[in-house]
């Protein structure tokens, strides 16, 4: 039985410093932080003591075969995986890597539209071409509800050569599909399902009864542990089981794609965040849950203040929303999500993870506390009492409609993402770019969804999208800001295009 009360990285490093070694080695700092008194007084002496390299005892992140293995062996232990991957460049890397290793340029991988663009950049690496997977959109929540089973089925009965699927679980709004479902019927097509859980490594721990990807059968997950389980920014775990995916390859990917000097303070937050879950992972979410669902019920009674606890999914079921993040509204105050999420940041000093035109979207996480949410509904409350409710439906109305808006507009994927980032580019002005095949994923922010990703067709809807967006004043990046407007960067090469058409 692995014992979960150890932490074998974090300990050999530990070690290794009480031994008393002078470092002839990188990095060049060799421990002293003095030298550096900004660094020091923001990290402290113990970053430098423990940021070390790949030295005897210390094994080696690319080919792990000491106490490296044996912490990642413990995560695979806790989180239900038969083998796991400590990652130092985020669920990112995990995505790019996961791609890679599933596809190739003779096949298709089935995706999400709204996923991350990662996803975009694992096409890039694997040469597969992307078939994007219609998600339902529940207008009444005003957010994204997932893909239906009925969805997937209709793509593997219209697509040959699927390769792989890649789906988010749960969504950043805390929206999910029926994944045991989609994960049965890639199955039985003989295709592995990789899952974006970047914002779900709690799942198992907090007895909401959404199962954890690992638990649903998939065959990859990727799970950002620093977004809400408390590791430092960057790292993340992939998990695998199962035999659909080569492990070798696997590994070989993931290296691609990963520094050879990888950090050991990075390294040792995961190890020790495992740790920490093993032992205390239930109270710490039951908590949270405990925290969201007071919350909710004190928002309710905030006059104007609302708070989404549950969506349509895309089987027409009503669902909770996972509940490890707060959707709070202020439309009946006359107010959008960014307006809110900016009264939060400039008069309450409260920071939220993102707002779209309707909500604020704030997440919780290892380290939130009883006082943090007292703060949070008092904020709320007093932002209620200086405004009365404008009853400005026609304000709340536009700001719904905004909000759907970019899953509305069809998509044409004209050539492979990997062509279009390797053709000669061209640059065009909007008005020469209808037609055009984009070379840049484009997002408007928020809600930061590519609406074009690379190899896709640049439409007139999709033009006067971004045109909107800019008028709005919203940032909209992978665009080239130019003194007579902003330019577009597209794949000169249109001769590929539709090469591939007879996958669909
Ligand atoms: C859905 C989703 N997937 C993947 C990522 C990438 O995760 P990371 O920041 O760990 O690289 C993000 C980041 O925000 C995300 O929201």
């Amino acid at each position: 039985m692995p014992d979960q009360n150890k932490a074998p990285l974090a300990e050999a490093v530990e070690k290794h410093h009480q031994a008393g070694f002078i470092s002839f080695h990188m990095p060049g700092h060799k421990g002293c932080a003095e030298q550096y008194p900004h660094a020091e007084q923001l990290l402290g002496q113990a970053v430098f003591d423990s940021d070390l390299t790949e030295l005897a005892g210390l094994d080696a992140l690319h080919a792990p075969a000491g106490v490296i293995q044996e912490a990642e062996q413990l995560a695979a232990d806790l989180f239900g995986a038969e083998r796991s991957w400590f990652l130092v460049n985020g669920t990112t890397s995990g995505i790019v890597a996961a791609l890679a290793a599933a596809g190739n340029a003779d096949g298709v991988i089935l995706a999400e539209r709204a996923c991350h663009s990662s996803v975009t950049s694992g096409f890039v690496l694997s040469g597969a071409t992307p078939y994007y997977l219609e998600e339902q959109y529940d207008e009444e929540a005003g957010i994204m509800a997932g893909v239906s089973t009925e969805t997937l089925e209709y793509a593997f009965a219209n697509c040959s050569g699927v390769q792989a699927v890649v789906l988010t679980h749960p969504s950043y709004y805390g929206t999910y599909s029926d994944l045991r479902g989609i994960v049965r019927i890639a199955h039985a097509h003989g295709v592995p399902v990789i899952v974006d859980e970047a914002h779900g490594a709690q799942l198992m721990f907090t007895g909401q009864g959404i199962p954890s990807a690992m638990e649903c059968g998939a065959d990859i997950a990727i799970q950002s542990t620093h977004k809400m389980l408390g590791s430092l920014t960057q790292t993340a775990m992939l998990h695998l089981q199962g035999s659909l995916i080569d492990a070798r390859r696997l590994q070989h990917c993931i290296n691609m794609v990963t520094s050879t000097s990888p950090s050991y303070p990075l390294m040792i937050s995961l190890d020790s965040t495992r740790k920490r879950m093993a032992a205390e992972g239930r109270q710490v979410w039951d908590a949270n849950r405990r925290r969201a669902e007071q919350a909710e019920q004190a928002i309710r009674r905030i006059p104007g203040m609302r708070c989404t606890t549950g969506f349509r999914g895309a089987d027409g079921s009503v669902r909770s929303i996972e509940k490890s993040r707060l959707l709070i509204d202020a439309l009946p105050l006359g107010l959008s999500g960014t307006e809110l999420e900016a009264i939060l940041r400039e008069q309450f000093r409260i920071e939220a993870e993102f707002s779209d035109s309707m909500r604020v979207i704030l997440l919780l996480g290892s380290g939130t506390s009883d006082e943090h949410m007292a703060r949070l509904i008092q904020a709320l409350e007093s932002i209620s009492a200086g405004r009365a409710a404008d009853g400005s439906s026609g304000r709340e109305a536009a700001l719904r409609k905004s909000a759907g808006e970019l899953f509305r507009l069809p998509v044409y994927v004209e050539i492979t993402p990997r062509d279009a980032v390797t053709a000669p580019l061209e640059i065009l002005h909007p008005e020469e770019a209808e037609g055009a095949v984009s070379a840049a994923d484009v997002a408007v922010y928020p809600p930061g969804i590519p609406v074009l990703r690379p190899g896709e067709r640049i439409t007139r809807d999709i033009l006067d999208y971004i045109l909107r967006a800019k008028e709005a004043g919203l940032s909209v990046h992978g665009l080239i800001e130019s003194e007579s407007g902003f330019l577009l960067a597209t794949a000169q090469d249109r001769q590929k295009a539709m090469i591939w058409n007879g996958y669909f």
